[in-house]
């Protein structure tokens, strides 16, 4: 390496990240529970309850990353940190009564506590909680990105409604829906964290990009992880995917290598959402290689994401961003 050319911070790892990020994120997490609030019982109950379960906490720790990066910290960061783990929370409780799961952040879930009804009613308190606070911001831009982004995620929700069940669901089918439901929150989490920090368009869309990269890299390794991880580990139910006959990378890469017989049976288990044909899935899986494949795949999506800060003046904000990608992809939960 050239003497005028210093190298860059290296990527953090995931306790630096969180060390980084500790006081911020302490910041975001109270005012997280202060406006989760109501005088009705049960959204109380509800919301606490979830909230309380922990969770990775990483898209408001994307957009702290992301303002820092760009030199920008403070309360306006919080607020939005604070909106998108909203955003988040409510998706979490209408999915679980969508795919009928019982297992979330290692407690049973809500809809399994209190019911579907008080799920997506207490979801869409939070999402629309998410807004007020959005609004408190005053900001027209914050607004449109975070109105089209929500907008989108419900696109990719009924997207990928519309795949259940449909063993021709490919890898460009897939990515649609994983690029809607996953990884346009991610995307504005970043953008949103650039466009504080005053950062110009081209400098808020590299953040974006680095966002919606991740945010595939990150479904892609989820994805895996429902095949490859244990509940205890994961704090979700494996198996749910196929459960709900959803066709994810590791099963469409095993559809597309298998040979006819195999085929069939694989098809008919993603028609069905049959989970006693798990075990023959798994074979197959294992056969084609199907989890080392989609690995890879999060891998060159995470790649793609740190090559998206290039651009970017080096400091631990972004070496946090950097390591962030790589943790998206070897997490085990
Ligand atoms: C779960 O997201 C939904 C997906 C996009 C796979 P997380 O894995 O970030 O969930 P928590 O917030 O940490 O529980
Ligand atoms: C993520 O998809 C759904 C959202 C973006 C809310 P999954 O259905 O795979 O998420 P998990 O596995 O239930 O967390
Ligand atoms: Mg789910
Ligand atoms: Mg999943």
């Amino acid at each position: 390496m050239h003497a005028d050319t210093p190298a860059p911070t290296p990527a953090l790892d995931l306790n630096g990240v969180q060390a980084l990020a500790r006081e911020d994120m302490a910041a975001v997490d109270a005012l997280i529970r202060q406006r989760l609030a109501s005088d009705v019982v049960l959204i109380n109950q509800v919301a606490e309850y979830i909230v309380s379960a922990g969770g990775k906490r990483l898209r408001p720790m994307l957009l702290l990353l992301a303002a820092g990066a760009l030199g920008h910290r403070g309360p306006d960061a919080h607020q939005l940190a604070a909106v998108v783990e909203f955003i988040h929370t409510s998706t979490l409780l209408h999915d679980d009564v969508v795919d009928e799961s019982d297992l979330r952040r290692g407690r049973k879930t809500a809809n399994a506590v209190w019911g579907n009804a008080a799920s997506v009613l207490v979801g869409d308190f939070l999402y629309s909680r998410s807004f007020q606070l959005m609004v408190e911001l005053e900001s027209m831009p914050v607004q449109r990105i975070l109105a089209d982004t929500t907008n989108r995620i419900a696109e990719g929700e009924v997207l990928q409604l519309l795949h259940v069940r449909n063993p021709d669901t490919d890898e460009p089918a897939y990515l649609r829906v994983i690029e809607r439901k996953t990884a346009v929150l991610f995307a504005a989490a970043t953008r949103l964290g650039a466009l504080l920090a005053g950062a110009d368009e081209a400098m808020q869309q590299r953040l974006h990009d680095y966002g919606l990269n991740l945010g595939h890299a990150f479904q892609i390794a989820d994805d895996v992880l429902d095949y490859a991880s244990d509940a205890e580990t994961l704090g979700k139910n494996l198996g749910d995917d196929l459960a709900e006959g959803k066709a994810t990378l590791p099963l469409i890469h095993a559809i597309r290598h298998s040979d006819e017989a195999t085929r069939q049976v694989l098809r008919a288990a993603i028609e069905n959402g049959d989970t006693s044909a798990m075990p023959a899935v798994m074979a197959a899986i294992h056969a084609t290689d199907g989890l080392g494949y989609s690995r890879q795949r999060a891998r060159d999506y995470a790649a793609l994401a740190e090559q998206s800060l290039d651009g970017l003046d080096d400091n631990d904000y972004v070496a946090a961003l950097r390591g962030l990608a790589r943790y998206a992809v070897s997490r085990d939960h």
